[in-house]
């Protein structure tokens, strides 16, 4: 795979120029890299109105022999899994590929041995421990689709994705530690299983040994499975397009969806892209701080990592734990080289003061990066000069759930810097922004709608199970373009994004969509209506804000606060807490019955003076009186 690593800023240039004049051999020679069972006999087809998009047709693969079996021979013993526990006091855990081969091939006998078959939907549960990154191998390596829950989502939550794609096994753990928490996993899997009818294996591993109710039948506990296999399992073949994973993800409408990515394209665009933009060398420690529940562990914990033979390191913990250098600290334990995280952690570490981060050496780090949300100057800045020391570069790193893998970013310390900038496009990736006529925005200095008009390996395929879906959010909006939901600026080629320009909120790199917490609000017996909008947020990027009607008769304020949280925490999970509920006897509507999401926002925003044309409301005093108790509610 080193014959793929870009070395010079000109390497980059060169690779971007061959990349759009050619993409078909370019992605040709960079797939050359990875091993194949068999040959693909069609490097690319595509539309984007069905949409249809095929990458290496024919060709066989199991992304699990890039990441483990190819690796064997000349880094067997190299250490491929680092783990840091939440206490640190706990012994870390270190995997050689070797050893990691051999983990992944037992839990995937354990799999085969529960019935799961090459193409079943597997849903994973679990906290930040070994065995996910082990379980997630092992159902790549025999061919069943991993479907990653986030362990901080409710049972509601955990059953509707596993309803919609119908798994027939659950991954999970009994209990989790959160920095001085200890919180139930397995409990919550049993209330969503109430929920479901298609589940008929639960494996569960133990971590932090609480007493857990077993189903007869149903449950076992993998450290009793595992005796049972042996260490040897095949790798499945696989061909270029069936699925290797489902992710949700939130949108503007509806429940979230599932995002579809396939086995060679994906492992294709996330290897080059680890490679090229941490600039990972051989003996390098690379550690992303993500959870695997989010693409971002899916592409850059786990497969990017692993297919570039890196050393990967996983953390349990939070941050804050047991104080806020933890971070820090667990970079000079392992002499980290390159260090991935989300503005919103930069920013929380940056507010808890200089002493933390200015005790710790850091003296490894080479590249540090940011993603999931725009990073603002001032956190730029306090990343760079504090974290780096000034000399690590800062990767901000824009991409989505539906693009599997980093899209627009600085490579390494190749490219020229620009703090609040992403930089330039990967090579095989072509931007462009549109005006609301879709017309291409030519030029520097201007802003649009952020989309991308050729197909790379890792995009999505379709939306599990209503392919409709896929078109409509995706390739409707801007015919031929893929449109990702994102306002950019384009500036000497590089991109700043500017947000997202539809309803979804994007709360500490976690994305909502407006109507996703308006419907669980909706949930309480409390609430008649609601609306839910994000504002800006000094730690977390973006808050909620709700404004809800209350029902007639209900006058205690507090019982319907705690009835909203109550409600959310149950439909969504502790992350969709707003952080301010404001109860309002109406909303801004239309006389057509629409709500002026626009004037939400500024008031929100804690702008009330500038509130724009107010005249098509059927009720312009609805506002006033909005405005007043905002007012109030910020005192
Ligand atoms: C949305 C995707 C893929 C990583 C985790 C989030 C925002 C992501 C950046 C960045 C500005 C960013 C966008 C995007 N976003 N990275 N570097 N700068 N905004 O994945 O949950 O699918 O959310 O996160 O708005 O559309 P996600």
């Amino acid at each position: 795979m080193d014959q793929i690593q870009l070395r010079t800023f000109s390497d980059y240039e060169k690779a971007y120029a061959a990349s759009i004049n050619d993409p078909v051999k370019f992605w040709e020679e960079i797939a050359a890299a990875y091993s194949w069972q068999a040959p693909w006999h069609k490097t690319l087809e595509w539309e984007f109105e069905t949409p249809a998009v095929k990458w290496f047709q024919g060709g066989r693969l199991n992304i699990t022999e890039n990441c483990l079996d190819r690796h064997l021979k000349e880094r067997g013993a190299d250490i491929a899994l680092l783990w840091e526990p939440n206490d640190p006091k706990e012994q870390e855990v270190r995997l050689t590929y070797s050893e990691l081969h051999n983990e992944v091939s037992r839990f995937a006998n354990v799999l085969k041995a529960k019935g799961v078959k090459k193409g079943d939907r597997v849903a994973v549960y679990m906290p930040m421990i070994p065995e996910l990154t082990i379980g997630v191998l092992a159902c790549a390596r025999i061919g069943a689709v991993h479907s990653v829950v986030f362990a901080g989502f409710s049972s509601n939550a955990l059953a509707d994705r596993i309803n919609d794609s119908q798994c027939v096994c659950v991954l999970t753990a009994d209990g989790m530690y959160r920095g001085s928490k200890a919180l139930p996993v397995k409990a919550t899997v049993d209330e969503a299983l109430e929920q479901c009818t298609s589940v008929e294996s639960v494996i569960v591993v133990r971590r932090d040994g609480r007493d857990v109710t077993m189903v007869e039948g149903r449950d076992c506990w993998y450290h009793e499975a595992v005796v049972e296999v042996d260490t040897d399992c095949p790798a499945e073949p696989m061909d270029a397009e069936d699925l290797l994973f489902i992710l949700y993800t939130s949108g503007s409408t509806g429940k979230p969806k599932g995002v579809v990515h396939t086995c060679g394209g994906y492992m294709v665009y996330a290897g080059y892209s680890f490679k090229n933009v941490f600039q990972y060398e051989r003996g390098d420690v690379y550690w992303c701080t993500a959870d695997v529940g989010w693409i971002t562990g899916h592409s850059y914990i786990i497969y990017g990592p692993l297919l570039n033979g890196a050393t990967t390191l996983m953390f349990e913990g939070v941050p804050t734990f047991p104080d806020a250098g933890r971070f820090w600290d667990v970079c000079d334990k392992y002499g980290v080289n390159q260090f991935y995280t989300a503005p919103t952690a930069i920013r929380a570490l940056m507010a808890c003061g200089d002493e933390f981060v200015d005790r710790a050496e850091l003296g490894a780090l080479k590249v540090i990066g940011s993603v999931g949300e725009p990073i603002n100057a001032e956190a730029w800045h306090w990343y760079h000069d504090r974290v780096g020391r000034g000399n690590c570069p800062v990767v901000d790193t824009w991409w989505q759930t539906e693009t599997g893998g980093i899209m627009i970013s600085g490579l390494g310390n190749l490219s020229p810097q620009r703090p609040t900038y992403a930089g330039r496009p990967l090579p095989g990736i072509q931007p462009v922004l549109l005006d609301a006529e879709s017309n291409e925005i030519e030029g520097d200095g201007v802003e649009g709608y952020l989309c991308i008009k050729h197909p790379w390996p890792s995009m999505l395929r379709t939306t599990y199970g209503d392919h409709e879906r896929c078109k409509n959010v995706y390739f409707s909006n801007y015919e031929g373009y893929y449109f990702t939901g994102d306002g950019a600026r384009r500036e000497e080629g590089m991109y700043r994004i500017i947000g997202r320009v539809d309803d979804v909120i994007n709360v500490s790199g976690h994305r909502f969509g407006t109507a996703e917490i308006e419907n669980a609000i909706n949930a309480s017996p409390l609430v008649t209506e609601s609306a839910v909008v994000g504002y800006p947020h000094d730690i977390k990027g973006q808050g909620i804000y709700a404004y809800v009607i209350v029902d007639g008769a209900t006058q205690d304020v507090q019982a319907v606060r705690t009835s909203i949280i109550d409600t959310l925490v149950a439909e969504i999970g502790a992350i969709a807490k707003p952080d301010v509920i404001q109860i309002v006897p109406g909303l801004p509507k239309t006389r057509s019955g629409k709500i002026m999401r626009r004037i939400l926002r500024k008031v929100a925003e804690g702008d009330t003076t500038n509130l724009g044309d107010t005249s098509t409301l059927l009720d312009p005093s609805i506002v006033e009186i909005i405005k007043a108790d905002a007012n109030q509610l910020r005192k």
